[in-house]
């Protein structure tokens, strides 16, 4: 693993819930790993008054509570030696007159830890934020690379549609260049998404059968057991199709759905997403109905306890319409999986959280034992798991053991866990650490975020303007509106459950 140039990570919006979660603990992990290089420091900014001991102090809390290493095999030495690398400078992002005042302690920071005019931007402030405050560090000539590298990495969300996210990537490409600019979907730093690739790309026996003349249908479902807590406020203003569809699972089915790339590189392998988004099949806005189901958790009870509907959540309005639930339907109008239907789903307040692709394998063409036993066709599938308990699974038929032929579906099953040594860095540790490295691979183009906002923009606006398209109630625990059951077109056929309802029976199984 490589290690770095020496350089300052700036954090703004340091005194915020990311950075105390994810962003710290997450380079702690890669100091933990000797992947940080020797001269590097983290600047953290925010309007709130703290000294660099302040921050140092609260950023060990959140090392203690979240780091992964920390938990296995780091002492409080590495800690201590690690956040006297942490500084904090507090001002507002907003005000330009302000900008000089931060320029001034970054560049005194940089010659005093030697870091070569090295910085990576990190946008962890509200979304109003994404515009003005690379605006001001291309005034400050922040932006230059003319002496030593400027990255900037942005966060999710990249937009609320099409024209805010086209808007958002023309204000940002003002200031930076495209292959400066790092938006961060944490999914592709996640081990199993990159799973994918190395599956499908490294194995004789998958490849060959990855597409339409062997796959039925693609299935890929992102489930949550928990609802909005208390930012009910927040999900009102998005909901789970831009929350979880326009981003997440379009990637997913990218990544499943795309041509190997010439070459590893980092366009090689975004350009072969983006042709996926090129080749998705529009769905028509008065078609709407029938491609997409939305949902929304009513109140229910869950192994005894009463919980509550969305529209009584905080911050939640009592006529709500906001989707907690898609299910969808879609093509990918190419040669490789034409008349393949895939179909994704997500929601909240479902029986189990679960992030998992299935790629559903047409059954063998004669049936040479249904006269004999009634057997039926064994429907295979490849399982490909990618939170929690990563893995691969694969579902086939065996001769049940006696008289007859009778057959039984039987899984191969691997677990990351199995790899007694592996260690899984968080999505967050390996995407920082790509961004050290100028490795943009796993992170979204511009381009691609457009594709997908204008896929979901016919469904944006369906569900704007018809209001007689429904909002379909699921009690909480179960797997979301029956209807979503209609759109598998086979109708032998339905999607995977990786456990039982929770509300009806009260009967939970994990995977
Ligand atoms: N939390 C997550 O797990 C998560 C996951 C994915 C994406 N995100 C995205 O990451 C971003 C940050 O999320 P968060 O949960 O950390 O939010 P947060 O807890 O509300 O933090 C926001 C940060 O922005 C700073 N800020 C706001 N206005 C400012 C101003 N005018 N000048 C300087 N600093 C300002 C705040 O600092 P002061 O209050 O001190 O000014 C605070 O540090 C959001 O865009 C969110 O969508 C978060």
């Amino acid at each position: 693993m490589k290690i770095p140039s020496n350089h300052i990570l700036v954090i703004f919006g340091a005194s915020g819930d990311l950075t105390n979660r994810k962003l710290v603990p997450a380079v702690f992990d890669l100091f933990e790993q000797n992947l940080v290089p020797d001269n590097f420091a983290i600047l953290g900014l925010g309007r709130t008054q703290m000294s660099d001991a302040d921050f140092r102090i609260k950023m060990k809390e959140g090392i203690q509570e979240f780091a992964s290493k920390h938990n296995h095999d780091s002492t409080a030495d590495d800690i201590d030696a690690f956040v006297q690398k942490l500084y904090y400078y507090a001002f507002n992002t907003k005000e330009e007159s302000e900008y000089a005042g931060f320029k001034q302690r970054l560049l005194s920071l940089d010659a005093k830890l030697n870091t070569g005019n090295n910085f990576i931007f990190y946008l962890a402030t509200p979304p109003s934020m994404y515009t003005v405050i690379p605006c001001n560090l291309a005034k400050e000539g922040l932006a230059d690379e003319e002496n030593g590298f400027k990255r900037l990495i942005v966060e999710k969300p990249f937009g609320y549609d099409l024209e805010t996210a086209k808007s958002l990537n023309k204000d940002l490409l003002k200031n930076f260049q495209e292959d400066q600019i790092y938006r961060i979907d944490h999914y592709l730093g996640k081990e199993t998404v990159q799973n994918l690739l190395v599956t499908r790309f490294s194995n004789g026996i998958f490849e060959p059968l990855w597409n339409r003349n062997y796959v039925s249908h693609v299935e890929i479902t992102s489930s949550e057991s928990i609802g909005v807590g208390n930012r009910g406020g927040y999900y009102e203003g998005s909901g789970a199709l831009r929350d979880m569809v326009q981003n997440h699972l379009l990637l997913l089915a990218g990544l499943v759905g795309m041509e190997p790339p010439a070459v590893i590189t980092s366009n090689g392998i975004r350009n072969e997403i983006a042709k996926v988004m090129q080749s998705l099949r529009p769905i028509k806005e008065e078609e709407v109905e029938n491609y997409v189901i939305r949902g929304q958790y009513v109140d229910s009870t869950i192994k005894g306890v009463a919980t509550k509907g969305y529209r009584e959540e905080q911050g939640v309005n009592p006529e709500s319409r906001t989707e907690t639930y898609v299910a969808m339907k879609f093509f990918i109008d190419n040669m490789r999986w034409a008349d393949v239907p895939f179909y994704i789903r997500t929601g909240k307040m479902l029986p189990t959280r679960v992030t998992e692709v299935v790629i559903h394998f047409k059954p063998s063409p004669h049936r040479l034992f249904a006269d004999k036993s009634g057997m039926q066709h064994n429907h295979n599938q490849l399982v490909i798991r990618i939170q929690p308990d990563e893995g691969l699974l694969m579902k086939f038929g065996m001769k049940t053991p006696g008289a007859g032929f009778n057959s039984q579906t039987v899984n191969m099953d691997f677990h990351y866990s199995d790899l007694a040594d592996a260690y899984l860095p968080s999505a967050y540790e390996r995407l920082l650490h790509d961004c050290m490295l100028g490795d943009s691979t796993l992170y979204s183009r511009g381009d691609v975020v457009e594709a997908a906002w204008e896929f979901v923009k016919p469904i944006q606006e369906a569900w704007k303007k018809n209001n007689n398209i429904p909002v379909h109630g699921y009690p909480a625990g179960t797997w979301g509106p029956d209807v979503a059951d209609d759109l598998i077109e086979d109708k032998r056929q339905t999607w995977r459950y990786p456990c039982k309802n929770l509300a009806n029976d009260g009967n939970y199984c994990e995977l």
